[in-house]
């Protein structure tokens, strides 16, 4: 079955009017895992640009991929596209949460990254170690001084992330990024709906469970078999629907990781389309046996 080729749709970021692609680029593992790899630089600059055209203009990387490689390798790939039309985030590691590091930290994706402001800018993980109100302020300064355009958090709770909002006096924590896929589905008990009502964006990370969406297609499991079936409904294909049904809820946004091009082209063709109620139901149904 082909992928569908239609453009990615927007959506709105938190309570801003930024609008970002619903579907955008992950670059975990580009450019090395927790040390810089180089072998591969080629392809996944390629695979950025090639993103970017097929209007994943979302871009989600961070201080520890590669150890700053990875955003070396989208500040290479996003030079020659217009700067407005891209949403680049980024995080700061727990290690380096407090206010100067925090700081310091920036400074050096933003040089990394060639750019001068971050668009969405978040805490990784959260840290016992530095009080959440003074890295808040550091993400603050950030924000006043136009280093970061919007703030975030990425795995933090409901408890954490209201904690995080009630230390900001000038702005709100505009988005959450949490892992979220058929496979992985706990937000939905209490962060999901949190958010909503707040409206704070979820971004979805693994959103293809780091592969193992494929291997219950291919295992011909529940899931993998009704995956199969919604997928031949609506004329698209099974990680197509896995994609789609992260993006049910409105206030969800996701960043698939991909550097074959097969794999992009694939991603981006989840946006444009919406699952109908029944089948989002008969795939949550699916997941959860
Ligand atoms: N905040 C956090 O703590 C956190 C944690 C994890 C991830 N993230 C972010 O979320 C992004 C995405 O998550 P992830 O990388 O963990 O996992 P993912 O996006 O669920 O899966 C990535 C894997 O799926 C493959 N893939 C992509 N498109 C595919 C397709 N159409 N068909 C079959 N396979 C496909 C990729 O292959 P190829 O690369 O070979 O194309 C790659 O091996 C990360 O890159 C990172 O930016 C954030």
């Amino acid at each position: 079955m082909m992928p569908r080729n239609v453009p990615v749709l927007k959506r709105g970021l938190g309570k801003t009017s930024e609008r970002v692609a619903e579907i955008g680029l992950g670059t975990w593992m580009m450019g090395g895992g927790s040390k810089p790899d180089h072998s591969k630089d080629k392809e996944c600059i390629e695979a950025i640009k090639y993103a970017i055209e097929l209007g994943m203009t979302h871009i989600d990387t961070a201080e520890m991929y590669g150890s700053g490689h990875a955003e070396e390798l989208v500040g290479e790939a996003i030079k020659e596209f217009p700067r407005d039309e891209l949403f680049i985030a980024s995080k700061v590691w727990p290690t380096n949460l407090r206010y100067d590091q925090v700081l310091r930290s920036c400074d050096s994706s933003l040089r990394r990254l060639g750019l001068k402001s971050i668009d969405l800018y978040m805490i990784h993980w959260p840290s016992n170690e530095v009080p959440l109100r003074e890295s808040m302020r550091a993400l603050e300064k950030l924000y006043k001084d136009g280093k970061i355009r919007y703030i975030g958090v990425s795995n933090f709770s409901v408890e954490l992330l209201e904690e995080a909002r009630s230390c900001l006096s000038v702005t709100d924590v505009v988005a959450n990024q949490v892992e979220y896929n058929l496979l992985s589905r706990s937000i939905e008990v209490d962060l999901l709906p949190h958010c909503r009502r707040e409206g704070i964006t979820i971004t979805a990370y693994s959103p293809l469970a780091q592969g193992k969406i494929s291997s219950e297609v291919e295992r011909g499991t529940k899931l993998g078999r009704e995956l199969v079936r919604v997928a031949r409904k609506h004329g698209v294909t099974p990680v197509q629907v896995a994609l789609n049904w992260v993006l049910y809820r409105e206030n969800v946004i996701t960043i698939p990781k991909a550097v074959s091009k097969k794999h992009l082209e694939e991603d981006a063709g989840a946006s444009g389309w919406r699952l109908d109620e029944q089948d989002y139901r008969a795939l949550c149904d699916a997941s959860a046996s």
